[in-house]
């Protein structure tokens, strides 16, 4: 079938699938989803390829089921430590042959984007995106379309994504193997933005903490296009870990506490229940109150909070970001978490990222932690929107009040 998008989300605890049906170019409905533990990853790196093809040919074939739709392709995100980011700059002349006027078309952007990564990259890296953050004409800056403007001097500032060939290697081997074809694979938090961002928050630079199992993902957006993109190898798992050694109990049970009961932010507990800790190897169960569990919980989501902010200090200028920090993944869903962001981040403009209302079965998707396969389907579908007819409506329209959607696929395409 030709109109569905599959986004296939392979994360380090579960593999989510959305399967959206395109209605018409600007719009796409969701069908089916479909949710199961992951196997065969470590901190959002495939290591067993045979356990993760399971997996995700499994997983696929429950969507296809609750979608009542065949699947052919699909399309799917990386992130971690797979992935490393800079910044570059480009510079291009503008080109006269068929322009007497020197008026920039597409294929001077091109070229500017091209000088913008003829850098160096090693060998076992490759691009995943190249994001133009804005364009110089001829020393006036901060141009988000030079499209027929006039001028000899094209400069550009992008953002640069790589990924390691094997980890993309490891993604399109065990996605064809599962008897499916990969169309794209995108960065994970890139997907995410165009599903569970506002243009307002991020013309004003904003930041998206994807609170995953095995790894901690940002990106950090300022005058409505990504600055920086960085990953910590730690996640969700860690503060099961902690419950389970204080505890004494398996990583299962813990985890399963956590999530029945886990609060991160004492302050924002409400009740103190009692909570059953299971006794191991025919050692009675204990009683817990939930305030003990938040106090070994807290410490860990704050270190990760604090090492997201201490990387973001590093790397941007904090006084640009006066958006929103917007929370993604399952361990967003934990109570206390906006709460704890805030008190560490040391502002109020903190939300959760729940994904847009795209129709269909929505109480199902409209979760943290359906980001990426959400995500996923509305890069896809933005994708689909011909770079020509998107630079018609721009061109008619100008830049002013342009959505930062509009902006965004400009950028990427
Ligand atoms: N309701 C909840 N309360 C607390 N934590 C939760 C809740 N639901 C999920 N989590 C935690 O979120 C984490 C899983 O998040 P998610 O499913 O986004 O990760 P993933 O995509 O599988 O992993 P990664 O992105 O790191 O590869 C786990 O640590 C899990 O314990
Ligand atoms: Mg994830």
């Amino acid at each position: 079938m030709t109109d569905a998008i599959v986004g296939l989300d392979i994360g380090t605890s579960s593999i989510r699938v959305a399967i959206g049906e395109l209605i018409d170019e600007n719009t796409v409905e969701i069908m089916g989803l479909a949710k199961r533990p992951s196997e065969g990853l470590r901190n959002g790196s495939i290591v067993n390829i045979e356990a993760a093809i399971t997996a995700i040919k499994d997983t696929i074939e429950q969507a296809e089921q609750n979608a009542g739709v065949e699947v052919l392709s699909c399309v799917t995100a990386i992130g971690g430590s797979q992935i490393e980011s800079y910044n570059s700059h480009g510079l291009a002349a503008v080109s006269n042959k068929n322009q007497p006027n020197r008026e920039i078309n597409e294929a001077d952007k091109e070229r500017a984007l091209e000088s913008a990564r003829a850098t160096l990259i090693p060998l076992d890296r490759e691009f995943l995106h190249v994001v133009p953050r804005d364009y110089t004409v001829d020393g006036t800056s901060g141009i988000k379309d030079p499209i027929h403007m006039i001028g000899v001097r094209l400069e550009t500032d992008v953002h640069i994504v790589t990924a390691s060939k094997t980890a993309i290697q490891n993604v399109f081997s065990c996605v064809s193997r599962a008897g499916y074809s990969l169309d794209k694979v995108w960065l994970k938090t890139l997907a995410q933005i165009q599903s569970v961002a506002h243009e307002d928050e991020l013309d004003m630079g904003s930041i998206l903490i994807d609170l995953g199992a095995g790894t901690t993902d940002v990106l950090v957006i300022v005058d409505g296009a990504p600055i920086c993109s960085l990953s910590i190898p730690v996640g969700g798992n860690l503060v099961t870990n902690d419950i389970s050694i204080v505890k004494g109990i398996p990583f299962a049970a813990a985890e399963n506490i956590k999530i029945e009961s886990g609060c991160c932010f004492l302050p924002a507990l409400g009740t103190n229940e009692e909570v059953i800790i299971p006794g191991v190897g025919g050692r009675p169960n204990e009683l817990a109150s939930q305030d003990e569990l938040c106090r070994i919980i807290q410490p860990r989501m704050e270190e990760i909070f604090s090492m997201v902010r201490s990387e973001i200090v590093h790397k941007t200028d904090l006084q640009r970001l006066s958006g929103n920090i917007i929370l993604t993944g399952g361990g967003a869903e934990m109570q206390g978490v906006v709460e704890l962001a805030q008190n560490v981040f040391g502002t109020t403009a903190v939300r959760l990222g729940i994904p847009e209302s795209l129709g269909g079965i929505e109480e199902d998707y409209r979760k943290p932690e359906f980001a990426t396969a959400i995500g996923l389907v509305v890069a896809q579908k933005n994708q689909y929107k011909s770079p020509d007819r998107v630079a018609k409506r721009n061109s008619s329209s100008g830049n002013k009040g342009e959505s930062f959607i509009k902006k965004f696929i400009k950028q990427l395409f």
